[in-house]
């Protein structure tokens, strides 16, 4: 069926790029943009020459340029066109971030409604967009974790619907494999095997990409994740939180002197590729308490004194919390060229890889050990449906697919959601003990559950 037409060489093809990114147009939407994502132009199919259109005014040139270069070394059929889907979270969108600000975080049972209503208004217009219907589909990828249960149901039964009352194939996406592979989309050159540092809202991970759905994970956090830092620090110094806290702590930064305050960096005696940032958290809010900064009265308000205070502690924050990233990537390039001695990439990703600091900062690391940093345009940084399309597409071209689900399935089917889902194998020298007592209801590692369903598949095949 579906598998069959595979046809292996993609760089004789012209290809016709259909992706749209939809921003949610008011206040009731936490959902993430839908995308869809490569359609062959039927009648140009064969034309010896490898050119895109881009249906996509968010994206920037240069990520264009290098994108019509690309070799496309992993699309293998003709007529791919694959829809994704992601509500892990919460969405990047101004108006969402409008929505959030009220709370200073992500609400699940609030985000689950907001998700609710406008996912099938999302869904709809992203095929407007692209000029599609759900018949033009090849397959359908959705996050099915980790995140939030409750708003990965709602991206998980609009997927199974449109699948089944489709016929359509479903891909079961992991976020942050998600967040990785997306580089592979803007890189021509990022073959594997290669090393990821994820940074987002919820993760701060380092990874060692052997192959598609092989993972090692060198370091995770202990605690929290190095945007939920920066985004406690923005509602702390009380910045303007609608585009979420990053972007307003890395733009009052730049005001800041970084040196003002004495930030202790984490984790300097633990000689692993781990992170921490409840203790930085900590810190930022006894020096915003020890200045008598009051976050009720906004950054626009603020005496010229009190803005420069508040400019101090971002800068101090961001200086410290960048240079854990530092130290760590550091380390976890050695140790990946230990295992992997052909590695010539690092992807920088997930929302927090859209800060510009973070990113000049990494970049010197990362020359300094005769690596080439890869980072996508913040649009594709940040979550978005591109990168669940573009994940679906490299599982669905090895045969790594759902057959469709029944037609008018029942709304209270049981859904398989994996809330908490590690991408790969801890590496034996990176385990924390302050993590093994977090371990329980874990879902067995997107890895593990590959190489266990390859081992099978050979074992029938003899
Ligand atoms: O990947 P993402 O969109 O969602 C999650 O999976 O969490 O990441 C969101 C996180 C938020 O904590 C947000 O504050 C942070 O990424 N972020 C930034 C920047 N843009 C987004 N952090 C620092 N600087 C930025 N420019
Ligand atoms: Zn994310």
């Amino acid at each position: 069926m579906i598998l069959q037409g595979l046809s292996p060489h993609p760089s004789s093809i012209f290809y016709y790029l259909k992706m749209v990114s939809l921003l949610l147009p008011n206040l009731s939407s936490p959902i993430s943009r839908l995308t869809l994502l490569w359609r062959p132009s039927l009648q140009l199919t064969f034309k010896a020459t490898s050119k895109f259109q881009l249906h996509n005014k968010s994206v920037k040139p240069e990520w264009f340029k290098s994108f019509s270069a690309c070799n496309l070394p992993m699309v293998a059929n003709d007529n791919l066109v694959v829809l994704g889907i992601e509500t892990s979270c919460d969405d990047t969108a101004a108006a969402v971030a409008e929505l959030l600000a009220r709370y200073g975080g992500v609400a699940p049972k609030m985000a689950e409604e907001a998700h609710a209503l406008v996912i099938d208004q999302v869904v709809q217009e992203a095929l407007d967009k692209a000029n599609l219907t759900e018949r033009d589909l090849t397959a359908v990828a959705v996050t099915i974790g980790p995140g939030l249960s409750l708003c990965l149901r709602i991206g998980v039964r609009k997927a199974r619907k449109v699948a089944g009352s489709h016929n359509l194939p479903l891909v079961g996406v992991h976020h942050m494999e998600a967040h990785t592979l997306v580089a592979r989309l803007v890189e021509r050159e990022l073959q594997f095997p290669f090393m990821a540092l994820l940074v987002s809202g919820g993760h701060n991970l380092l990874i060692l990409a052997r192959d598609l759905g092989d993972y090692i994970q060198l370091g995770t956090t202990i605690d929290d994740a190095i945007g939920e830092a920066y985004d406690k620090t923005a509602k702390w110094l009380g910045l303007d939180l609608r585009r979420s806290g990053g972007p307003a702590v890395e733009e009052l930064a730049r005001e800041g002197d970084a040196k003002s305050v004495n930030f202790k960096v984490p984790m300097k005696q633990h000689k692993d590729c781990n992170f921490s940032y409840a203790g930085l958290k900590t810190q930022v809010r006894l020096a915003i308490e020890a200045k008598r900064i009051n976050a009720e009265i906004s950054l626009a308000s603020a005496s010229d004194e009190e803005r420069q205070a508040r400019a101090d502690i971002a800068a101090s924050f961001q200086r410290v919390a960048v240079l854990h990233l530092e130290e760590k990537c550091e380390r976890a390039i050695e140790w990946a060229l230990n295992i992997e001695p052909s590695i010539n990439h690092l992807v920088v990703s997930g929302g927090v890889a859209s800060n510009k600091y973070v990113r000049a900062r990494l970049d010197e690391v990362v020359n300094r050990k005769g690596l080439k940093l890869v980072c996508p345009p913040p649009s594709l940084c940040t979550d978005n449906g591109v990168m669940v399309a573009w994940t679906g597409i490299e599982h669905f071209r090895l045969g790594r697919f759902d057959p469709p689900p029944p037609a008018n399935e029942l709304e209270d089917a049981v859904l398989d959601l994996r809330p908490r889902w590690p991408l790969g194998e801890e590496y034996a020298e990176g385990k924390s003990e302050a993590r093994s007592m977090r371990t329980a209801r874990m879902h067995p590692s997107l890895t593990s559950l590959i190489k266990a369903s390859i081992k099978l598949e050979s074992q029938s095949a003899i």
